[in-house]
């Protein structure tokens, strides 16, 4: 029999192209999102979804105790920086205290394997470029400290009752299923890439390039943009890697290695969607750092991980087909 994942926060951007993964390498999928940010239209037919919200225990509970799942791929979460640092409170419930809740209602069911969801935002300001998996973790703002607490609950999960827990520190979620058939929908959106498509097709006004007098070879800053079905070939990954583990925890970092600047970022739509990106140079962002790359090697040498789209170009171009097809994201799609 196949084994069984759930996937929180399935119909949204990530998780949604894990779901795919999943799918696609045989899995049974269910999927637990309260439809917050996401989009059912995201959700394929052969993924249950339960409209849930993660800290409801009765129903987590139920839908525990209904089947056996095999382990828990973990995606829900509130993702805005700014959002967290105006509202605190918000983000470590959502993303702290309701983590907490899904963690008690998996031990109920005894499930032991966890992926989640982590960022580079736990490292803060990089002392060091490329970040391996030992750079501090001295987080700046509340949903990197938000995500960084996740990490050490796990740790304390795996002492305490066997977790075998997996979090996966990615870097720039960029780009769609290469199919066409899903891909990136945040409203608001705060992305670069989409935000220089959407400008480009005249949807937004112009992109401001928060600064250009960074010390990076073009003055702007430079980020490391992970196509997001390689992240979601990642999860895949580390949840069979978990199934030879003893409980524990451990890290992995997942980036391509190659930083790209905005400026360089904004030349590859013009490239790609045969349009102009218009923009305008504003001033800097409090809290922007000028380079984050990932070190990835960790992840190519213990879950055998590499990216398939390793170029710039490559992510732009499936991020360039869904949203020349779907200018209003989801708004477009009839299941
Ligand atoms: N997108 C990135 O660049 C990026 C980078 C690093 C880490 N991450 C992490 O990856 C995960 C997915 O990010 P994303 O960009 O796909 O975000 P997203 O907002 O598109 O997806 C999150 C999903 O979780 C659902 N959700 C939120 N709270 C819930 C709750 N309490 N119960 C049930 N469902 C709930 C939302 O409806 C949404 O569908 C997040 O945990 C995020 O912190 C994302």
């Amino acid at each position: 029999m196949s084994p069984r994942v759930l996937v929180t926060g399935g119909a949204g951007y990530v998780g949604s192209h894990a779901v795919r993964a999943l799918l696609e390498r045989d899995y049974a999928v269910e999927i637990v999102d309260d439809l917050s940010e996401g989009h059912r239209e995201a959700v394929p037919r052969e993924a249950p979804l339960h409209v849930v919200d993660i800290a409801d225990r009765g129903r987590m509970d139920a839908l525990f105790a209904a089947r056996r799942f095999d382990g828990v791929l973990h995606f829900a979460a509130r993702c805005y920086v700014g959002e967290s640092v105006r509202e605190p409170g918000a983000y470590y419930r959502a993303n702290v205290g309701r983590t907490v809740e899904l963690l008690e209602a998996m031990r109920g069911a005894n499930i032991t394997a966890f992926v989640f969801s982590s960022t580079c935002a736990t490292y803060g300001d990089p002392v060091r470029v490329p970040m391996d998996e030992e750079h501090p973790q001295r987080p700046i703002n509340p949903y990197g400290r938000s995500k960084l607490f996740v990490e050490q609950i796990l740790a304390d999960y795996a002492r305490a009752h066997g977790l075998r827990a997996a979090c996966l520190r990615y870097f720039n979620a960029a780009g769609a299923h290469p199919s066409g058939a899903i891909g990136e929908h945040h409203e608001p959106e705060t992305h670069l890439i989409p935000l220089a498509i959407q400008a480009a097709q005249g949807l937004k006004p112009g992109l401001q390039i928060f600064g250009d007098d960074y010390q990076t070879r073009d003055g702007t800053c430079v980020r490391d943009y992970v196509h997001v079905s390689d992240l979601a070939d990642a999860h895949v990954l580390a949840l069979e890697k978990l199934a030879g583990h003893e409980s524990g925890v451990r890290a992995w970092n997942l980036g391509t290695g190659i930083g790209s600047s905005v400026r360089e970022v904004i030349r590859t739509v013009e490239e790609v969607s045969a349009l102009r990106v218009p923009h305008r140079i504003a001033p800097r962002r409090a809290g922007d750092p000028p380079e984050l790359v990932a070190d990835g090697s960790r992840a190519a040498r213990e879950l055998g991980w590499s990216p398939r789209f390793a170029t710039l170009r490559s992510v732009v171009e499936t991020a360039w087909a869904w949203h020349r097809a779907h200018p209003r994201g989801y708004a477009e799609c009839l299941r």
